[in-house]
């Protein structure tokens, strides 16, 4: 049955692929008669660069796919070969690492938008839902990748993450062999793990991507005053009063963010690729070496606030599980945030001194956890040696500590100081400052 929204389109073969396929309604639905507040700011460009970045990481992993091997015998050397052979291998593979990295600064700066204007409550559970699988299974994405170079920190980065699971009780230990596909991270675990970051995991996330956008339309924005502008619509056309048209107001805006990251982007790739050993650490240019561990094993950037609350929760009786869950629990506690929230406003704009310095904390927490998860274990002790507890290196692991106190205070209280906090009333409209 042709379509019943007359065609936006002059061009005859536009009109005749309208007429079968929903091309107009689609425009106008997602785009052109998206209603969208008008008062979005800076931290608003982050959703489209996460999609923008997306599209790089797949379409450079597809060139890179090209020339790489998944074999543990030759996979370091079809790295070095794309980086000295292959015409523009070393820009493809630089932008891939690069993009690697400003994926999880875009991803938490667009998750931090989300805390600041409460944009998780009601009625947006499920694309907050739809966002935290994302992360998770970017999460998975980056760590998969990372083993493919084949070098030191790529071998050794891996066997710490899998030797996690073995921490869980009674399965542990079959658990990390089934992951592994063998007794040692070997050529099975590259294989596997190959599979996943090239095919599965960019699929599963491009679906959630998919639900994450539909889930907003389906919704409408939040924005920074946390208010809905779907109460005050023009009576006549039922447009709201204090919505613009996605496209062509934020189109345009969003090319703006797009030019701005790009000049930060292109400076990286260009001029300091490895970023201190931040973005692409210095052991991984020296090949995996079973028999030969690294003095200091850290992951990316971008685990180890994470990798911190692991190594500062103590073990018990010897087992390693405490950690295990509190790492774990740290990443899972996002889910329950519409739930824990009280709060009468969603906008920390309105909200009391109480949700500020609550908010403030967790920020320090996350940052000064993610700073000492990147130092070596001689500044913590070695990983799982708490007889050292009174050198004075276990400082860090005391921080450590308190620090993950301070994380999850900020979850579990949040029920408690979100409904006592002293709320300023929310404005009537959306205020353009
Ligand atoms: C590949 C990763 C992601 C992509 C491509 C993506 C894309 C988008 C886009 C295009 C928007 C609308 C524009 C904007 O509000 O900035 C958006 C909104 C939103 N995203 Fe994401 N997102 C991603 C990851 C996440 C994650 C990890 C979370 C949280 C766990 C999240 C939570 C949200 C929320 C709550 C909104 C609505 C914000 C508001 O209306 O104030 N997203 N996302």
């Amino acid at each position: 049955m042709a379509s019943t929204t007359p065609s936006m389109f002059t061009n005859p073969v536009l009109k005749w692929v309208d007429a079968r396929f929903p091309l107009t309604g689609m425009i106008k639905e997602h785009l052109t008669e998206y209603y969208t507040p008008k008062n979005f700011n800076f931290w608003y460009y982050f959703g489209s660069l996460a999609l923008l970045v997306l599209v790089l990481q797949i379409v450079t992993g597809i060139f890179l796919t090209m020339n790489y091997k998944p074999d543990a015998a030759y996979a370091f050397g079809s790295v070095e070969y794309i980086m000295r052979d292959v015409d523009y291998g070393w820009l493809i593979r630089y932008m891939h690492s690069t993009g690697a990295s400003m994926f999880f600064i875009v991803v938490y700066l667009h998750m931090c938008r989300g805390l600041m204007y409460g944009s998780y409550r009601k009625p947006r559970e499920l694309l907050w839902i739809f966002g935290m699988l994302i992360y998770l299974c970017l999460m998975a994405e980056a760590f998969f990748g990372y083993l493919l170079p084949w070098g030191q920190m790529s071998f050794w980065g891996a066997q710490v993450i899998v030797n996690i699971f073995s921490a869980v009780p009674f399965i542990g230990p079959d658990l990390a062999v089934w992951i592994r596909g063998d007794y040692s991270i070997g050529d099975a675990t590259l294989n596997r793990f190959f599979a996943f970051h090239v095919i599965a995991l960019p699929l599963v996330l491009l679906g959630l991507v998919a639900a994450h956008i539909l889930a907003l339309h389906e919704v409408g924005s939040n924005n920074p005053d946390g208010i809905d502008i779907k109460k005050n619509k023009d009576p006549k056309t039922g447009i709201p009063l204090d919505g613009i048209a996605f496209h062509p107001y934020y189109t345009v805006k969003d090319i703006v963010g797009v030019v701005v990251f790009l000049m930060i982007f292109t400076a990286i790739v260009f001029f300091m690729p490895e970023m201190g050993g931040y973005f692409l650490e210095y052991n991984n240019f020296v090949p995996a070496d079973p028999l030969k561990t690294p003095a200091h094993i850290a992951p990316v950037w971008y685990f180890t606030p994470y990798y911190s609350i692991l190594r500062a929760i103590p073990p018990l009786f010897g087992s390693q599980f405490p950690g295990v869950i509190g790492m774990g629990g740290a990443t899972l506690i996002f889910f329950a945030l519409p739930w824990l929230d009280r709060g009468a406003v969603r906008s920390i704009r309105y909200r009391g001194n109480l949700y500020k310095s609550f908010f403030a904390m967790f920020i320090v927490c996350f940052i000064v956890l993610g700073y000492l998860g990147v130092k070596s274990t001689d500044v913590w002790g070695q990983f799982g040696d708490w007889s050292v507890i009174l050198d004075t290196k276990e400082r860090a692991t005391w921080v450590a500590r308190v620090m993950t106190i301070g994380y999850f205070a900020f979850f579990f209280l949040m029920p408690w100081y979100t409904k006592a906090d002293k709320t300023k009333p929310e404005p009537a409209r959306v205020t353009m400052h």
